[in-house]
């Protein structure tokens, strides 16, 4: 084996930059994120070649200290903070003090600055991570940044890039989060020498509009709540929202836009609760809390964040967005009270964590011979798992009736339904209740787990293929990943500049709203990209789709099917709890009954 050794340093920047800077739209965000550390008020975008080529960027904020140039482009050279505490509070954007030094250790960079108090700026040159001496120059107060031929030094990368347009897309993108993120800012943006946004600085629900267009506008409802240190606010669309070319799903924490698995589940639970299956969850939301509740330092991009408390930060976001939406509804039936509890019983002292074994629980097999209800033509099960019969992934529900010689199901037999949420069933050991909504988008969940673990996920055409508008991204993506899309069950063809085909959805979500679906697993990919969607962000995937799947509240259902759940549910490893940690279901034993009704003593 060779001897080991110490990288060199421009090597250790271009291996990070693999990570921070995969495509001129990674470039641009840390670019544009350090202009906004920097307390600018204006800031103006160029690009050329969709960023490939150049990407300018000039600022109006506090500008760098000549003898500081140098350090601004070295690696882990930061002023933003300077020891753990800091990092554990930190409020600005950035804080790795790595994204300089990785853009310039792929490309040509030029930095030009100048702190308003100084007579003039001075300007370095850095090329593939070289760096010249700082010289007098002529920019306006604050730092001009220039980046071109990104990747030059790099070919491996290079020839991972896509179309100067499609990479435009996604620089674009990134653009329109900033802008989102700072209405108080004026940005703005040009493409191969045209003007491409020009936004004045204004109110937040201007710059929504600015930014998303009338029909957003027109379908948004204000959202404001605040509650023990947590303030959310922006817009949420109406159900009514028949939305235009572009997706809006922009959540922003502390000012940073982050794609949340959590987060995304609280808003996409507030709709489903509240609105009828056709809404379109569209948002744009400000959450602000404690720096030192959340951790940004997740991963180099900080796309991703930790929350403290994260079953809290849930259930405030659920909440505040339920009330809001609540607050729409026109003659919609029977709505569940704004005020309806997610977890009633979380903080019981009756809460328990799933204990039973389902190891060596007895696996219910099918059956020949079917009950009543369980495989009724628009039944519960039809509804919930499409045609049964053609699943090879999936075993066939039907629910078996109790028999006195059976062993006993660990979760027992269902007696009824309660508040059209909870199961109650009686075991062994006395009443188990079950959140049906947590337990069915689990099993959904493992069944997709499943079926990507062995290959891919068996899909189902539709009998129409659902059309929809796209944006250029989300066509370039359809383009880009058709085999990563196939092997989550989909097949979606792109349809022109701005409309996609979906014709074909994983079989185990065939009842679900495939536009809806489609366009989140859509998000998901743009996002990541295909193999990181596959490899390390699989789960987050699986369970956004799981949640698409899963049984509403307030559906009614027979006793047959409540079983049949029940027995999915032990023939379904890690059912006790669902895909956001929260229990599934937990037992009442009837010596706890004795103690509340005090028999006995
Ligand atoms: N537009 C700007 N205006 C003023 N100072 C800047 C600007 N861009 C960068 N700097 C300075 O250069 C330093 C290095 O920037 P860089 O983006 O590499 O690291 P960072 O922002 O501190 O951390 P991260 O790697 O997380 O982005 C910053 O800490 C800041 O002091
Ligand atoms: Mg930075």
């Amino acid at each position: 084996m060779p001897a080991i050794r110490i990288l060199p340093d421009l090597l250790i920047s271009q291996i990070a930059a693999g990570e921070v800077v995969d495509r001129p739209a990674s470039a641009l965000k840390e670019l544009l994120e350090n202009s906004l550390d920097a307390g600018s008020t204006d800031i103006a975008v160029q690009l050329a070649e969709g960023g490939i080529k150049q990407i300018r960027i000039a600022d109006n904020g506090g500008g760098i200290e000549k003898d500081q140039l140098a350090l601004a482009l070295a690696r882990h050279a930061t002023s933003k903070i300077g020891s753990l505490e800091d990092l554990e509070r930190v409020a600005s954007l950035g804080f790795r003090g790595e994204a300089l030094a990785s853009i310039a250790a792929i490309a040509h960079l030029d930095l030009s600055s100048r702190v308003a108090a100084n007579a003039h700026a001075w300007k370095i040159e850095s090329s593939g991570g070289t760096a010249g001496v700082a010289e007098p120059a002529a920019v306006a107060a604050g730092t001009t940044i220039e980046v071109r031929d990104l990747y030059f030094n790099t070919p491996a990368r290079r020839k991972f890039l896509r179309s100067a347009q499609t990479e435009f897309a996604h620089s674009e993108e990134t653009f329109r989060r900033a802008a989102l993120s700072r209405p108080d800012v004026r940005f703005t943006l040009a493409h191969n020498g045209r003007a491409q946004w020009l936004l004045a600085a204004g109110s937040a629900e201007e710059r929504i509009h600015a930014v998303l267009g009338d029909d957003f506008r027109e379908a948004a409802i204000a959202v404001a709540a605040e509650a023990g240190g947590f303030r959310l606010h922006g817009l949420v669309a109406q159900p009514a929202y028949s939305r235009a070319a572009r997706d809006a799903q922009y959540f922003f924490v502390n000012g940073r836009f982050v794609r949340d698995k959590m987060l995304a589940h609280a808003v996409r639970e507030a709709y489903h609760d509240v609105l009828h299956h056709d809404r379109h969850p569209a948002y744009v939301l400000f959450l602000e809390l404690d720096p030192a509740l959340v951790d940004a330092n997740v991963h180099p991009t900080k796309i991703e964040v930790r929350f403290r408390d994260s079953r809290g930060m849930h259930q405030f976001v659920f909440h505040a967005l339920e009330k809001s939406l609540s607050t729409t509804r026109a003659g919609a039936d029977s709505p569940m009270s704004p005020a309806a509890p997610a977890m009633p019983f979380s903080q019981s002292s009756y809460f328990r964590q799933p204990g039973i074994d389902f190891g060596t629980a007895q696996r219910y097999a099918p059956q020949a011979g079917t009950v009543p209800g369980a495989t009724e033509p628009g039944g519960f099960y039809g509804t919930l798992f499409g045609s049964r019969e053609s699943m090879n992934t999936a075993p066939v529900l039907q629910a078996p009736m109790p028999h006195a010689d059976e062993e006993p199901h660990p979760l027992g037999f269902a007696l009824a339904q309660l508040a059209g949420i909870y199961i109650l069933a009686q075991n062994e050991k006395g009443l188990i209740v079950v959140d049906m909504h947590a337990a069915h988008e689990r099993i959904v969940y493992e069944h997709l787990k499943a079926a990507l673990d062995s290959d891919r996920i068996p899909t189902q055409k539709l009998l129409i293929p659902s059309t929809m508008t796209a944006s250029a991204l989300e066509v370039a993506t359809v383009e880009e990943n058709a085999d990563t899309l196939a092997k989550l069950g989909f097949e979606i063809a792109a349809l022109g500049p701005t409309a996609i085909a979906v014709r074909s959805v994983p079989m185990t979500l065939a009842q679900a709203d495939a536009a809806q679906l489609a366009r989140d697993v859509l998000a998901e990919v743009t996002e990541f990209g295909g193999s990181r969607v596959l490899a390390e962000r699989q789960n987050e995937m699986l369970a956004t789709m799981a949640c698409h799947a899963a049984v509403r509240a307030n559906r009614q259902l027979t006793i047959q099917e409540m079983n049949a759940l029940l027995r999915e549910m032990e023939a379904t490893e890690r059912s006790g709890q669902c895909n956001h940690g929260r229990p599934t279901w937990f037992q009442v034993t009837i010596g706890e009954l004795d103690r509340m009704f005090m028999r006995g003593k």
